[in-house]
């Protein structure tokens, strides 16, 4: 995945929503995109999967290229099977009636038989812990399950990239601590990327780490070493106090904590 040079500006806006973003990707693993509300994170994910100009009218200037397709020139039909999205709002884009036709619903436009697709629906819903909800009705999911439904709709065709637009926002601790161990699982094997706010499951399972602000990357880095550059944006509690008690390494996490605390005590 390769972002050179990247500037947008929705159709009558004044300013960019993004200006001179510079990306490249290349190995499996969980990318996280932080950064306050405005910053840009939809904007970036949305012209990563072709939505932007396609769907949102923007002006874009700059190279974008997943899996050797432009998606900027080609859309997201082009797209389909390379690279996994879930919005920001899955509720909009769930829309079948089942779960079942929610999973199927990809691999039939493909064209795939329906022994082949019964067997890709099973294998993803088992693989995201959703197996016994096949039969249930979309809108009777909890947030928790819907979001899982919305990223095992995106893994059917497998695509060796997966974009997660805010998958945590709606989710309560014990969902957010689930799906961040989920996505987790996925990044071994795939390129992840998360734009994401809410951090305290997920920062300290990253990878990489690109900070946005006001459309810029304004630092990048392993989760430690850009932790203190995100105090006043968003990171976990935890980390919070050990850096403002002057930690230059601050733990990103409950676990680390408690594990440095009984080191050093
Ligand atoms: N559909 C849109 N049309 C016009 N401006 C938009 C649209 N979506 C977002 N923006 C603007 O682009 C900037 C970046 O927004 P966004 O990418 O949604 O940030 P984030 O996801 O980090 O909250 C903001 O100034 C926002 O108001
Ligand atoms: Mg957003």
């Amino acid at each position: 995945m390769l972002v050179r040079n990247l500037y947008v500006r929705y159709e009558g806006a004044r300013n960019f929503a993004l200006s001179g973003i510079s990306v490249e990707i290349t190995k499996p693993g969980l990318y996280i995109f932080v950064g306050p509300s405005g910053s840009g994170k939809s904007t970036l994910a949305r012209v990563l999967v072709g939505l932007i100009p396609h769907l949102y009218r923007a002006e874009v200037r700059g190279e974008v290229r997943v899996c050797g397709v432009d998606p900027v020139s080609s859309g997201p039909a082009a797209l389909a099977g390379v690279v996994g999205y879930v919005s920001q709002n899955p509720e909009l884009f769930v829309t079948a009636l089942t779960v079942f036709e929610e999973l199927a619903c990809p691999l039939a436009a493909m064209g795939v038989l329906r022994d082949e697709i019964v067997r890709r629906v099973r294998e993803v819903a088992e693989a995201l812990g959703i197996a016994h909800l096949l039969s249930a009705r979309t809108v009777d999911l909890s947030g928790g399950y819907l979001q899982r439904v919305a990223i095992a709709s995106a893994l059917v065709l497998d695509p060796p990239v997966l974009i997660l637009d805010e998958p945590l926002a709606r989710l309560d601790k014990r969902g957010a601590v689930d799906v961040s161990r989920l996505i987790r699982r996925l990044a071994e094997e795939r390129i992840v990327v998360v734009f994401e706010h809410h951090l305290d499951e997920l920062l300290a399972l990253a990878d990489w780490v690109f900070v946005l602000r006001d459309g810029r990357i304004c630092a990048s880095g392993r989760p430690r070493d850009v932790v203190r550059q995100m105090l006043d944006v968003d990171v976990p509690e935890i980390a919070e106090a050990f850096a403002l008690a002057g930690f230059e390494e601050p733990p990103l996490s409950v676990d680390e904590a408690v594990d440095y605390v009984s080191h050093t005590v």
